[in-house]
Parts: C-alpha cells; structure tokens; sequence
C-alpha cells in the first residue's frame, strides 16, 4: 500500500446532466462520510460543474473539470480557462486525457501550457500520459511515457520544480473502456518507472510524495489488487464512476465498508 493518501477520481466524460449529477453525487457523499483516508473527485463535465458544487455542499468531495485552456482569457471560441472553473468551484483539472490527445488533436506541448496555467491560477493538474496497444507491443512503453513527461511537464523542467500540486495519472490507452485493465504488476513497472523519473528531473522528495494515478477499466473487482501496487496512489475511472454501486466499492479499494 502506497504512505500517499489515496485519490479516486471519476472522470464522467460526456455524460451525466444536471439531475443525475446531483443524485450521483448524493449517492457518493452519503457513503463516503466517514472515509477520511482517501480523497475522492468527481470530474462532470463543465455544463454540470455549478449543480455538482451545489449538490456537494460540505462535503469531501472534490471537483474537478475535464480540460481548460491555458490563456486567461479572450477570443478562444468554445474554450474555459483555470479562473472560470475556480469561479465554479473546481479544484481540480484533468489534462490531456487520451481522448483529447487522439480525438482533438491534443499535444504534450500544449498540456504542458494548459499544466503551467492551472498551477499558476491555484488549480491543481492531473495530467494523464499512457502508450497505445501499438507502442506496447513494439517495447516502447518506457520511452512513450517518459517522452510525455518531458514534454507535458516541461516547464516545470526549465523551471526546475514540480508543485505537489500536480498529479500524474498513467492510464494506458488499450485499457481505457475496452474492459482490459494492466495487471497489478503491469501498472506498478510503470508506475515505478514514472517516480524515478520524477527523481532524476526534480528531487527524491517530491518523488516520494506526488500521487501517480491508474486509469484503465478500473472496477470494484480489480481495484484492491491495484491500489496494494506501492507507487500506484489512487485511480482515474471512466465508465464505473457513472454507478454509485459501482464507484463506491471502488473507493473501498473493493472491501465493504
Ligand atoms: P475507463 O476510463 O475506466 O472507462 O476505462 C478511464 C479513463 O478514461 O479515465
């Protein structure tokens, strides 16, 4: 088990409207009460982040939103920045999930802008890396992820220092949706790989405290086993955060409460 306080984080995509956010999140919070050694955020998307905020009243949920973008503000059509989702209540944002990186186009390049301006409006990053099917298959896991650290993290690189209040989250692509989860022992090799990383571009001590995310087909069946991996802190879930029995046991890390 990892000595980082656990994050689960749902990531709801493009689903859920106003009143099925507020019952989820009424759902989760009844739940979650007495739970004080694990942070859990839900990530609405942006047209339900003002009810998710209302609906979580005092408590320990957290909010997220699923992407911004890196100017303050202006003529960017169609895009949020950091100030407007603090505006809503979010302390959190996820960054260059793979649907973004492969369906709009999304660059390293540019998640390292949009990283560099949520931490410097107060929004704490969980900027997401992970090889395709593809890339796995040819042996080039490793160089794939460490390829998107440098450069989604590259200012923090020139500016030699990585805020705690970034959070990484591998989720490898052939494992988003498709029902295939890494094995426990898949996950931590990266994982592991990911933290001396850290340590090699920034210093043992951030290293040792950063959360580093799983994400792919996490379910109530799968995520104790996960979530025992030492570097693995948590986890980024799609699909089983939309169902409170679902999400909850997942919190749970499986066992029942
Ligand atoms: P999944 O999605 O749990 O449905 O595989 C994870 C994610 O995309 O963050």
């Amino acid at each position: 088990m990892s000595r980082r306080t656990p994050l689960i984080a749902g990531n709801w995509k493009k689903n859920m409207g106003h009143e099925e956010t507020a019952g989820l999140i009424r759902a989760i919070a009844e739940n979650i009460a007495g739970l004080d050694d694990v942070d859990v955020l839900v990530a609405p998307p942006f047209t339900s982040l003002t009810r998710a905020k209302k609906e979580i009243g005092d408590s320990r949920i957290l909010l997220g939103a699923q992407n911004m973008h890196w100017e303050k503000s202006g003529a960017y059509t169609g895009e949020i920045s950091a100030a407007m989702l603090l505006d809503v209540g979010c302390t959190h944002v996820i960054l260059g999930h793979s649907e973004r990186r492969i369906l709009f186009k999304e660059t390293s390049e540019m998640v390292d802008l949009k990283a560099n301006a949520a931490v410097e409006a107060g929004l704490n990053p969980i900027v997401c890396i992970g090889e395709t099917l593809e890339e796995r298959e040819q042996g080039k896991t490793f160089e794939v992820v460490r390829d998107q650290l440098e450069k989604s993290l590259n200012n923090f690189r020139i500016k030699k220092t990585l805020p705690l209040s970034v959070t990484i989250a591998y989720e490898p692509v052939w494992a988003i949706g498709t029902g295939k989860t890494a094995t426990p022992a898949q996950a931590q090799e990266v994982h592991e790989a990911i933290r001396q990383w850290i340590e090699d571009n920034f210093d043992k001590d951030v290293s040792i405290k950063l959360r580093i995310l799983y994400g792919g087909s996490v379910k109530p069946e799968n995520a104790k086993d996960l979530m025992e991996m030492p570097d693995i802190d948590g986890a980024l879930v799609g699909g089983a955060s939309l169902k409170a029995e679902l999400f909850l046991p997942i919190i749970t890390f499986g066992e029942p409460r």
